[in-house]
């Protein structure tokens, strides 16, 4: 079938992080992993898409795409820059643009941690060591009585897993270190900051009188099946890396509940820790050993990752059978540097969501523009809307039309099916690629 509709009550929206599009100079562990010379095309998060000077523009540009729900973050460099200073002017700047989206009548989710820390954070360890959460409790707590009603939704972490992965494990994000037990110690400090910082927001919110919290993290949950399923080695690993990378981490952000690998470093009462299961889907992954690879003769983006449509419910499938609460896939998107097959991957993950079963009741778009995509930098663009870094012009692509229209009409027509989807297709992998 060419055509679909939402049930009534669901939103689309859109999504951004703080580095990937504020631009400006400050002492942040990107900052200096782009200035160290670890950016695939030389570009840093310095330039991005200087949404700090442009926010004005971004929001109208998000109100004239209908958007109703947006979820970006803050940036804690650029707030907190020395430890126990905050910055006033910081606040006001986000405050400002809180009541510009409000005026919009758009919805924002705030994101409090999305991959970058403080150099000064990272000076004392970081996340490697569960005597600094309190250091991110109270930059957690700043900004939570702060923002007061203008945000009643947060998400306390994104993707601890890929933070601790490429950062701990492969070493080739911030801060650049290898070894599986710190990768696991990085772990289970995010499983305990996020536990606690659940707490601490409901806590705060109820203190200052606030109804309708929302608390939750961005989970990023890959499929992953053996590369050659008759390769008993390939299986084994499938199942470790589906616990090590995923299985553990979401029962334990959730639950509270720690089993291996992770450790339990501090014991928080309750059961529930998410108000929300926030979902980050993007690919299907083939496993044959501890590294990152893809199926052959299958779908594939710009980076080389599988395009997996029905993998969004699968993955959100996983997260409703450890508890029953609503799901909002936080982050979907994909690298199509010059928006070929955006509308058709917009169209089958969307079909997908459309039919199912599932509580989902929001999606989120990743990205609503261009942006500074980490380790390669400018040169994969995953917007909705076109930045052209040198002129930071904005345009919006066929993709972002296509989306704006599914928003007015609640789903997919014929009519714009054929006009948008129809004759786009997929690149296909010929060959074994790595992702990030
Ligand atoms: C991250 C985003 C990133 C996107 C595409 C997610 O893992 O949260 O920051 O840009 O994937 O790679």
């Amino acid at each position: 079938m060419a055509s679909f509709s939402f049930s009534g009550n669901f939103q689309l929206g859109v999504a951004t992080a703080a580095t990937q599009i504020e631009g400006g100079k400050m002492d942040s562990s990107w900052i200096s992993w782009a200035d160290d010379g670890h950016i695939k095309d030389n570009t840093s998060p310095e330039r991005a898409d200087d949404h700090y000077h442009l926010w004005r523009e971004d929001t109208e540009l998000l109100a004239r795409m209908d958007i109703p729900i947006y979820r970006f973050g803050v940036e804690w460099a650029r707030i907190e820059p020395e430890e126990g200073t905050f910055s006033e002017q910081a606040i006001s700047h986000y405050l400002a643009e809180l009541a510009l989206l409000r005026a919009h009548g758009i919805t924002p989710l705030v994101t409090l941690h999305h991959f970058t820390n403080p150099l000064w954070f990272e000076a004392l360890g970081g996340f490697e060591t569960q005597d600094n959460i309190p250091l991110f409790l109270r930059f957690v707590e700043h900004i939570v009585r702060s923002f007061g009603g203008l945000v009643n939704e947060y998400i306390t972490i994104n993707e601890p897993n890929v933070y601790a992965v490429n950062g701990f494990f492969f070493g080739d994000w911030p801060p650049g270190k290898r070894s599986f037990n710190r990768t696991v110690q990085v772990m289970s400090v995010l499983v305990s900051t996020h536990l606690q910082a659940y707490k601490l927001i409901h806590r705060i919110r109820s203190e200052l009188g606030l109804a309708e919290t929302k608390v939750g993290f961005a989970n990023h949950l890959c499929i992953f099946v053996p590369a050659n399923p008759k390769n008993p080695i390939h299986c084994i690993t499938t199942s470790l890396m589906e616990r090590f990378f995923q299985g553990s981490l979401s029962l334990a952000m959730t639950t509270g509940r720690c089993t291996w690998p992770l450790k339990c470093i501090t014991h928080v009462v309750g059961t529930q820790f998410v108000d929300f299961h926030g979902v980050n889907y993007y690919a299907r992954h083939a496993v044959s050993g501890f590294s990152d690879g893809f199926l052959l003769n299958v779908p594939k983006n710009d980076l080389g990752w599988e395009i997996y449509p029905s993998g969004i419910v699968e993955v959100a499938e996983k997260m409703y059978r450890i508890r029953p609460l609503p799901i909002y896939i936080t982050e979907n998107g994909t690298c199509d540097n010059q928006d070929l097959f955006r509308c058709r991957y917009l169209f089958d993950h969307l079909q997908a969501i459309a039919a199912s079963p599932l509580p989902i009741k929001r999606y989120y778009h990743w990205c609503f523009l261009d942006n500074f995509e980490w380790l390669e930098g400018e040169s994969a663009r995953f917007g909705l809307v076109k930045v052209d870094y040198p002129t930071q012009t904005r345009t919006l692509k066929d993709s972002g039309r296509f989306y704006q229209e599914i928003i007015q009409n609640n789903g997919v027509t014929e009519e714009m099916y054929a006009h948008y989807v129809d004759r786009q297709a997929y690149p296909c992998i010929q060959r074994k690629d790595f992702a990030k």
